[in-house]
């Protein structure tokens, strides 16, 4: 570069221009350095400082930009029946986007082939604000009770002690919380390992609410399915064979596909049920272990979304991004899905931890919308939320003197009512098999094989007391099902013992050969 060329001038974060960014001073070219090095400190101290606590779940990461454009109606109805949002009532009307995927239980630079959920978090930045979906790729969860999350997350990330992962610290989790059933029969068939980001379905998992202008709800469910791009899983084998060459084949796949403008896309549907208990399912409506069945809940599209943006910045884009449940929009709610409960306190309150305080300020969390509030200060402080014509002075609600004023209800508030006594107690229609074995019947061979094929690599490493009682579950998920992972386990025994005897036998020949004993 041509050092006058004043537009690409090095300065440091002060403003001044840098002279020289290759040595340090010092007394002498070969002498001491002194403290005075202001811009070395400075630079060595951001480097310190570059990394911040990675997502405790959700670690590894990739992003895009794009928009979400409704279709105006749910199906064939007019979607202002269901829910006042206003980013669904026009056809055609386009919402920009962020979406952020993600494996779940590896670090920052883990293998992307690693058999787990994908994350699939989207950030709509409406005219009402911002909305995040926060879902995953797979439509059911492992657990029900947020109680559990931290347990669990426990149990799948590596062992304290080695700093290995271990099927058998996951699969003693999972023998002693049956809902797990119906989630493992998911992940260990190729529908754990999806060929990479596009390739992938999305849902929200958990139960949500719609409410209209009258403030009347209904339960919602919401799901992405891929449009041109379509659906692909992976064998074992196959995620083994990639992994062989690149941890980081599913970024690679998202950021090379928008540059070459195959932009992914995908259909946003619902299911919704009438917002009520419903004594007639054998499984409860706010139980995230479930599905809906599409014949009786049919999926509705409302719009879809296209990703036709990478990030500019990694960091400042998809590692500083923020999602969480509770970030909902007029006309959207929650259900009293504890799962869901759990999970709105979990996210801002580890974003305050991993990001800072003021996390919402940063341009990929901002709403692009307006945003006053009386909150102020905390640690980088980028700017001062204030509404143009607010009083300066105050930063308070109510007041006479010019400060924030609160809006306008948009319509009716819904307004559960609830009558029951506080306790600690399980849903009472947990029938954690049932689904397991329609899942099970619905694979097809290959992947029934595969499914089997996995379980049975992990679970022969654990003790007989997990793999009987996993079993158990399988059996009572289907009989076939348990039938061919205890046949599988009792296989993989008989193989081992003959591995054992034949490493003996080539043991023995050895020391023999060397004349020693192999005692
Ligand atoms: C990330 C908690 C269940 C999807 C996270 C993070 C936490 C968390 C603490 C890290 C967030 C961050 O650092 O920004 C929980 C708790 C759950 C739960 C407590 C249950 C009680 C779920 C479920 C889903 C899900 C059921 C799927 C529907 C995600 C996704 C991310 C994430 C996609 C990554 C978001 C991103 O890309 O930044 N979760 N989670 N989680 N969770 Fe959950």
């Amino acid at each position: 570069m041509e050092k006058n060329d004043t537009n690409r001038i090095l300065t440091n974060r002060q403003g001044h221009p840098i002279s020289d960014n290759q040595n340090i001073r010092t007394i002498g070219n070969r002498g001491p350095s002194t403290l005075e090095n202001y811009h070395f400190i400075e630079k060595i101290s951001h480097f310190d400082r570059e990394r911040i606590p990675e997502r405790v779940v959700h670690a590894r990461g990739a992003g895009a930009h794009g928009y979400f454009e409704a279709y105006g109606k749910v199906g064939q109805e007019s979607i202002s029946k269901y829910t006042r949002a206003k980013l669904f009532q026009e056809a055609g009307k386009r919402t920009p986007v962020f979406v952020r995927f993600s494996t779940v239980v590896g670090g920052t630079h883990s293998s992307e082939t690693d058999r787990d959920p994908r994350g699939f978090a989207v950030k709509f930045y409406t005219e009402d604000g911002n909305w995040d979906l926060v879902g995953n790729n797979l439509k059911i969860f492992f657990i029900r009770d947020p109680l559990k999350f931290p347990d669990m997350v426990h149990a799948f990330k590596v062992d304290p002690v080695t700093n290995l992962p271990n099927p058998e610290r996951m699969f003693d989790f999972v023998s002693n919380s049956p809902e797990a059933t119906h989630m493992i029969t998911f992940v260990f068939s190729p529908w754990g390992i999806p060929a990479n980001y596009r390739q992938m379905q999305g849902s929200g998992v958990n139960t949500y609410k719609w409410v209209n202008q009258e403030g009347e709800a209904v339960l919602v469910k919401y799901h992405w399915e891929p449009l041109k791009q379509g659906i692909k899983n992976l064998t074992q084998k196959e995620a083994s064979a990639i992994q062989a060459k690149t941890i980081s084949h599913a970024t690679q796949d998202l950021y090379e596909a928008i540059e070459r403008g195959d932009y992914p896309e995908w259909e946003l549907c619902v299911q919704i049920m009438s917002d009520d208990e419903h004594p007639e399912l054998d499984f409860d409506p706010l139980d995230p272990t479930k599905l809906w069945d599409h014949e009786r809940f049919p999926f509705l599209p409302v719009g879809k979304m296209v990703l036709d943006q990478n990030p500019e910045n990694y960091f400042a884009e998809v590692e500083q991004a923020a999602f969480g449940t509770g970030v909902l929009v007029d006309g959207l709610d929650f259900s009293d899905d504890k799962l869901l409960q759990g999970r709105t306190f979990s996210y801002s309150d580890t974003q305050r931890y991993r990001v800072g305080t003021n996390y919402l300020q940063l341009p990929i969390n901002a709403p692009k919308t307006r945003v006053a509030t009386n909150q102020r200060d905390g640690q980088m402080a980028y700017m001062v939320d204030r509404a143009p014509d607010q009083n300066p002075h105050v930063t308070y609600e109510p007041s006479s003197l010019g400060g924030l004023t609160e809006a306008k209800p948009a319509g009716k508030e819904h307004q559960p009512a609830y009558s029951a006594k506080l306790v600690r107690e399980k849903i009472s229609r947990p029938n954690d098999f049932k689904q397991a074995g329609e899942t099970y019947l619905q694979f097809e061979d290959w992947e029934r094989e595969e499914l089997i094929s996995n379980l049975v690599d992990a679970l022969k490493i654990c003790q007989p007391v997990i793999q009987e009682k996993m079993i158990g579950y399988f059996t009572e998920a289907h009989s076939e099902y348990g039938r061919r992972v205890a046949e599988g386990l009792k296989q993989a025994q008989v193989d081992s013992t003959h591995l054992g005897s034949d490493a003996a036998r080539d043991g023995a020949e050895k020391a023999e050969h060397s004349g020693k004993s192999t005692d």
